[in-house]
């Protein structure tokens, strides 16, 4: 099926593109659609429904949108839902990199370091057929990052149990532990259902 993804980040295309084998993933560029949608919510859920359903008024095909981000037990779950834009202020966004030393700096002295990536999927096939599912990836905060793969705060976020980043999974294995491959395979087997 074509799923029209609710994203301009390439890096969640090719996540997805790996995960939802057998589809075809597109983002609106792809068939000359510019989407910008405000992210107006108060949750990850909320934001995720708003993003979908704003594609699909423009798109009227199946559309599958998250939303994600990281959170922080020790900052009170900060930056939450705002990830994408912590730390930037108006007329100034943050790189990545830059994102990273922000979130690093309000770590410093900081003992309690758990973390956990969320994210929240919604795959609307129409007005009527939506499906949410929600996913996180725990780990805990490194004092300078580590290594070169994937995006955001992947360098930041060390999974003991792997004893790596994030940064420094393979494509797949990251895809097999991550909030986004695990919301995104429980959709995959919605959508093996209703094929
Ligand atoms: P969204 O596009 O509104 O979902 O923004 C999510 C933001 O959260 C991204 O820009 C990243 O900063 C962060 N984020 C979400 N998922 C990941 C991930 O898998 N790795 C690293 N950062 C992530």
């Amino acid at each position: 099926m074509k799923l029209l993804l609710a994203t301009n980040n390439a890096h969640k295309k090719i996540e997805l593109s790996g995960i939802l084998v057998g589809h075809e993933i597109l983002v609106p560029g792809d068939i000359g659609i510019e989407f910008d949608c405000e992210e107006t919510g108060t949750s990850f859920l909320e934001n995720s429904l708003l993003k979908a359903g704003s594609l699909f008024a423009l798109a009227h095909a199946p559309v599958i949108a998250d939303d994600s981000g990281i959170c922080v037990p020790a900052l009170n779950g900060e930056p939450g839902i705002f990830s994408a834009r912590y730390g930037s202020v108006e007329g100034h966004s943050l790189e990545a990199g830059e994102r990273n030393d922000y979130l690093l700096g309000k770590m410093r002295g900081v003992r309690d370091r758990r973390c956990f990536f969320v994210c929240c999927m919604t795959l609307m096939l129409d007005e009527h057929r939506v499906f949410s599912a929600q996913e996180t990836l725990e780990g805990v905060l490194l004092e300078a990052p580590r290594g070169k793969g994937g995006f955001g705060y992947d360098p930041v976020v060390y999974l003991e149990r792997e004893g790596k980043t994030v940064a420094e999974l393979g494509a797949e294995e990251k895809n097999r532990l991550s909030h986004r491959g695990k919301a995104a395979a429980a959709l995959s087997r919605i959508l093996a259902g209703t094929q």
